[in-house]
């Protein structure tokens, strides 16, 4: 098994998670209100799933080891612009959660503030995940040796392994 494997299997979970948001954005035009209990599902799918444990692969074991090789500049490119597209969907994030918070306290003009960043969540996610899908993640594996991507499978599964005490450890300390 390649190291890109379970980040690509990865990848098509987030693309179901995102047509069940394309499905609720449907579903919000329609009823003129917002579901919290699925946005506050896909917020939480988003920041612990999709951002911390799977960018958080990307970025913290993937990334960073390519950075300390000779990668070409189209590649170079591509990683510093996936990057900044992790930041983005972060600020994204960020904003949907505030959103959300204000349409829950009736202040009417976030309902459509929480429709526009699910619509750019949804736009942002497939094309993100196609870049790295299509241009990225194979060609990257020729810059390591077989050792190398059997070291670097091996510390996915162990920062997967960590991240669930991650995720507990933190809620006991937000409600501490
Ligand atoms: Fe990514
Ligand atoms: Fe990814």
């Amino acid at each position: 098994m390649l190291p890109i494997d379970p980040l690509m299997i990865e990848h098509r979970l987030i693309e179901r998670m995102i047509n069940q948001v394309r499905n609720e954005i449907e579903q919000i035009e329609l009823e003129k209100k917002i579901d919290i209990v699925f946005i506050d599902a896909a917020i939480d799918f988003i920041k612990i799933y999709a951002d911390m444990t799977h960018h958080g692969k990307e970025e913290n074991i993937l990334f960073r080891d390519l950075s300390k090789k000779q990668i070409s500049k189209q590649h170079q490119k591509i990683m510093n612009e996936l990057i900044d597209e992790h930041k983005y969907g972060r600020k994204l994030t960020q904003e949907l959660v505030r959103a959300k918070e204000k349409d829950i306290q009736g202040q009417g003009e976030d309902f459509h503030r929480v429709l526009g960043l699910l619509n750019q969540l949804v736009e942002f996610y497939p094309e993100h995940i196609r870049k790295e899908d299509k241009h990225f993640f194979i060609p990257c594996m020729d810059y390591f040796s077989q050792k190398e991507k059997e070291d670097v499978l091996q510390e996915c599964w162990e920062f997967d392994r960590k991240m669930i005490h991650e995720k507990y450890k933190s809620i006991v300390e937000h409600w501490s």
